[in-house]
């Protein structure tokens, strides 16, 4: 066993390290504050090919693997976590469906513009009144001619408004004891296809969250992705990897709450002398640090599990329950150690807590997790 990084892996950090810091984290403040995505930093991105990291390089990507993809999520979400969760949603869950399930002429015509940047991915699965139960979904696809027409909506899409390529999950077949559900790729412009209410959020304020809306949506029938009837597992086995998109999110969340932290308790002096040299303090920090480093190492053995083959959605569940509930954790005490200063805009950390949150509801509640997880335990 080793848990030395590769000279690569070390090399995408550094990479996206310098990117983040330099690029990134000027702005993320603002951005938080205004709400707004910022279509050049993406652009950014896809000249450096993080848009693209673990596809191969004859779908437009860097033919790196997961474990440089989950590094690549950490290090931005260090600096800002909206636009970690923009590249997670746009590899996990819009680009890896297609690689994994997409024909060569749907890789070429939508996994490469992703892979290269071009075109911005996400996946549409929740509904107003499916969220958990995600197999309740409503959304219908009816096959006319060489068409599906497709009617329902989805809300809460990451990268709604801004994304060309939905990943979509419609109900088929009503008529057995189960829906069946069938996956289609949809682009922005197809008839029918609208963009609807974009959320106001406690965070991940620069990650645009919207609903998307489905009246008579006319689908080609070659847009169908998998087989009639797939789509809940292709929902749920994209999910698996995604889930790990966002325990990078979390881990490098608590990493960027965790390292401002140790910088203000080295600098703050009170009685006398630095608020570090508190033991109360001090403790603080060594239980935050152990906690993210813990996540980390759940993260990237998920990664590492992708990456080589095996089984990893039990993993990968872990790694998102574990890496969630620190980077909640890790931000709050953050929050505490910069006492009042903590709590005002002039420091991040208060972002850092307002954007760790999500990481407990999407891609699955903490709650789905443990279901996910026990469920793989005595099955
Ligand atoms: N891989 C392959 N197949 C799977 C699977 C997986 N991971 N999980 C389930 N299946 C299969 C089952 O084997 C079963 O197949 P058979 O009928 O052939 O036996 C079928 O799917 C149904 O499975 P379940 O009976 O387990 O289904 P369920 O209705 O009990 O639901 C659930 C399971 C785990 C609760 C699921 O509904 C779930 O994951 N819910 C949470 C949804 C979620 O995570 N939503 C997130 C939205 S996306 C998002 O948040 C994106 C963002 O903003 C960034």
């Amino acid at each position: 066993m080793n848990f030395n990084l590769s000279e690569e892996h070390e090399m995408i950090r550094k990479m996206v390290r310098d990117f983040a810091e330099n690029e990134v984290g000027p702005s993320a403040a603002e951005r938080d504050e205004e709400e707004r995505f910022d279509m050049e930093l993406f652009e950014k991105m896809a000249e450096l090919g993080l848009t693209g990291i673990p596809w191969p390089e004859e779908y437009g990507g860097i033919g790196s693997d997961y474990l440089a993809y989950v590094i690549a999520v950490e290090e931005l979400s260090r600096v800002c976590a909206s636009i970690g969760v923009t590249l997670s949603a746009h590899t996990s869950l819009a680009g890896w469906p297609v690689y994994k399930f997409g024909t060569e002429e749907q890789k070429q015509k939508y996994l490469r513009p992703m892979a290269e940047g071009t075109k911005i991915g996400a996946y549409g699965l929740t509904e107003p009144a499916s969220g958990s139960d995600a197999g309740a979904m409503r959304t219908t696809a009816k096959l006319d001619g060489d068409e599906y027409v497709l009617n329902g909506s989805k809300i809460f899409i990451t990268n709604g408004g801004i994304a060309d390529i939905y990943i979509v999950f419609a109900v088929t077949d009503q008529s057995g004891k189960r829906p069946e559900t069938t996956a289609f790729i949809i682009e922005k412009d197809f008839p029918g296809f609208s963009v609807g209410k974009k959320e106001k959020k406690l965070g991940i304020r620069s990650s645009p969250t919207t609903e998307i809306m489905f009246e008579n949506c006319r689908v080609p029938k070659e847009n169908m992705l998998g087989d009639l009837g797939e789509g809940f597992k292709i929902a749920m086995q994209t999910l698996d990897g995604g889930r790990n998109g966002i325990a990078a999110q979390a881990v490098g969340i608590a990493q960027g709450a965790l390292d401002a932290s140790v910088e203000y308790a080295k600098e703050r002096e009170q009685f006398g002398k630095p608020i570090a040299a508190n033991q109360g303090i001090g403790f603080k920090l060594a239980d935050m640090a152990t906690a993210t480093e813990a996540s980390r190492l759940l993260t990237y053995q998920a990664a590492w599990l992708e990456s080589h083959n095996q089984p990893y959605g039990k993993a990968s569940a872990m790694a998102k329950l574990m890496a969630g509930d620190t980077a909640m954790k890790v931000t709050t005490e953050a929050v505490q150690v910069f006492g009042g200063y903590g709590y005002t805009k002039d420091y991040p950390v208060e972002r850092f807590m307002r954007d760790a949150k999500i990481t407990q509801i999407y891609e699955g509640t903490q709650e789905i997790q443990r279901l996910v997880i026990s469920r793989m335990l005595t099955k």
